[in-house]
């Protein structure tokens, strides 16, 4: 596991909009999975903006959303596939075939997690995964406790994640589950970058560093990855030891 230091979050997301540019130029159909969120959000406008500014060829390339809120529907601004849609998608112009998402709002969720698991085995796995980290350590919906061996699930959502995921939602909004590419896809992933920015998850970003490695805290598993990647703002790796921070850019 590599971990590096931005000074702020516009760093941290110029780096992460290079990286999945770059993947692209190396592999044009790579498969890249998204979280959506707070976070990802500056990391994909200026992956939008560069795509178009260096004119890189997407048509190959397939994108999948790493999760959503069970019962939110696409039109609802607080869901994963709204985000998804107005931030990368629609901008990209992709056609329907380029990307996959979850359905939350399907009768049959297991039907939508097999959908997942094989669109990624028919495109031969990820190629890059984009995630954030929840302040209970969280990946997508892994939420703690989950087993690191899970392909795509249903999960019932942790008390944090209920509480915290009213931030994305203009009125109160009753969330209990959430459907999510699970860690065994993250384990087989060829590279996985966590990004992290803003004094808030410093705390947990040190635990997912120093502690363990433990289901308790999902984002532990950062640090069994063969090529995972953490990027961080200065705020972020606030409480990191002084050893980590000559890594600064
Ligand atoms: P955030 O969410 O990017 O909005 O902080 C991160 C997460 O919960 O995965």
């Amino acid at each position: 596991m590599q971990i590096r230091i931005y000074k702020n979050y516009e760093a941290l997301s110029e780096a992460t909009a290079n990286t999945m540019l770059q993947t692209i130029q190396l592999k044009p159909n790579a498969v890249i999975c998204l979280a959506s969120g707070h976070t990802p959000l500056l990391p994909c406008k200026l992956f939008v903006q560069k795509r178009k500014e260096q004119n890189v060829d997407i048509s190959q390339t397939t994108f999948l959303g790493l999760d959503e809120w069970v019962g939110v529907p696409p039109e609802n601004e607080g869901s994963c596939h709204f985000f998804l849609n107005n931030t990368v998608f629609n901008p990209l112009g992709l056609n329907k075939n380029q990307f996959h998402v979850f359905d939350s709002i399907s009768k049959n969720l297991e039907h939508e997690c097999e959908k997942m698991d094989a669109a990624i085995s028919s495109k031969a796995g990820i190629d890059l995964m984009i995630v954030g980290i929840g302040l209970n350590g969280h990946i997508g919906f892994n939420e703690p406790g989950v087993s690191f061996k899970n392909y795509s699930h249903v999960i019932k959502l942790d008390e944090i994640t209920v509480t915290v995921g009213q931030k994305y939602f203009s009125s109160q909004t009753k969330v209990l589950k959430g459907i999510t590419i699970g860690l065994q896809h993250l384990m087989e992933a060829k590279k996985v970058i966590l990004i992290a920015n803003g004094e808030k998850k410093a705390a947990i970003i040190k635990k997912t560093i120093e502690e363990k490695v433990t289901e308790k805290i999902p984002s532990t598993i950062m640090q069994i990855h063969k090529n995972g990647l953490i990027m961080l703002d200065a705020d972020a790796a606030s409480l990191l030891p002084q050893n980590y921070l000559h890594e600064t850019e």
